[in-house]
Parts: structure tokens; sequence; C-alpha cells
């Protein structure tokens, strides 16, 4: 089976949904920015800080690839992966590419949580951070839709929801599970 990309905004559910769908249909779970961590021993925050922007999406485009090869992994790309040079034409023409798409309410809430490990957001107060989702969802918008589909993530914030949503992925796309 081909590698599954999850893409979509921070906040969006990535790794929470392919953790989970990991589990339930025993496809490798991947997530690229923990597998860019642990090539280059650093995490994502000391490779910004440290290289800089350019460096790090340098590095996830060639991880990219990398995972890319691999069968039946299910991949949860970083909010800014399809985002940079030619990597969402690249994801689809090598996988199947899902848009996870939560609300702005879902996305403000679980960043205001998780914005502490993630550099882009990392200095903003609340207010801000909704203007940035809202401004940055925009400018983003036009290589998220180019995903093959769209799944509604808004529902992953506890382990029912999250069983659920699992079940509706593997239903939607046709996945088995495992008994
Ligand atoms: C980024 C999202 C992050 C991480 C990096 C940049 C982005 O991944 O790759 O901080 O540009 O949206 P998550 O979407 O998993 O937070």
């Amino acid at each position: 089976m081909r590698p599954i990309f999850l893409i979509g905004f921070m906040g969006s559910g990535k790794t929470t949904l392919a953790k989970a769908l990991s589990r339930a249909t025993g496809l490798e779970y991947i997530d690229l920015d923990a597998y860019i961590e642990a090539r280059f021993h650093a995490n994502v925050s000391e490779i910004f800080a440290r290289e800089g922007q350019d460096r790090f999406r340098d590095m996830e485009r060639r991880m990219l690839h990398e995972v890319a090869e691999f069968e039946d992994v299910i991949v949860a790309c970083g909010g800014g992966t399809p985002c940079w040079f030619d990597n969402m034409e690249f994801m689809n023409s090598r996988g199947l590419t899902v848009r996870l798409d939560a609300s702005h309410e879902r996305l403000l809430e679980r960043l205001k949580k998780g914005r502490h490990r993630r550099p882009l957001i990392r200095d903003l107060d609340d207010e801000a951070l909704g203007a940035y989702i809202a401004a940055e969802l925009e400018r983003r918008n036009p290589w998220y839709s180019r995903a093959e589909a769209t799944f509604c993530a808004d529902r992953l914030d506890s382990l029912p929801q999250i069983q659920q949503s699992v079940k509706e992925f593997t239903t939607l796309f046709n996945i088995p599970c495992k008994s």
C-alpha cells in the first residue's frame, strides 16, 4: 500500500490521528517532525533557532522524500510541509494525501496548549495566536486544498472521539483494520 500523507494546519490532529490509525490498522506511523529530530539529533525548535527556517524546510523536504519510499505507512506531516518547494505535488504523486480540517476554535484551543514546542507560535499571546491562525490558514489554503481528500478533524479530543474518527477514516478510505 502506498503511503498515506496527513496534512493540515498545526493543531489539526495529524499526529493524534496517525497514531490511532496505526494502532487500528497495523500500518506504521511516521511523524515527519520526529523523523527529522531523530535524524538530525535536535528538536524542531532548536533547528529553527540554530539554523533558521530555510534550512529546516530543506531537511523536511529531504526526509519527506525518504519516507515516501516506504510502503504501508501513515505519515503525519508538519503543518508547513505542503507549502514549500513542490512537496504537495510530490506527495500527490507518491500516495494518498488527506487534509485534516478543524475549525478555528478547535485549532486555537489545541494550540494554546501546544504552542510552547512550536517555534512559529511559541511567543504569541492568545489574541495574536488567533490572528496568526486566521491569516496563516488563509495563506496556506491554496496548498492544503490540493490534497486528494479532506477529513473533518474536529473530534479528536477524547478517546471515544478518536475511536469514532478512526472508524470513519478507515471506512471512508477503505483501509482494513486489525481484527
Ligand atoms: C510547522 C508545523 C510544525 C513543525 C514546525 C513548523 C508549520 O508541525 O513542522 O514547527 O510551519 O506549520 P505540526 O504541524 O506537527 O505542529
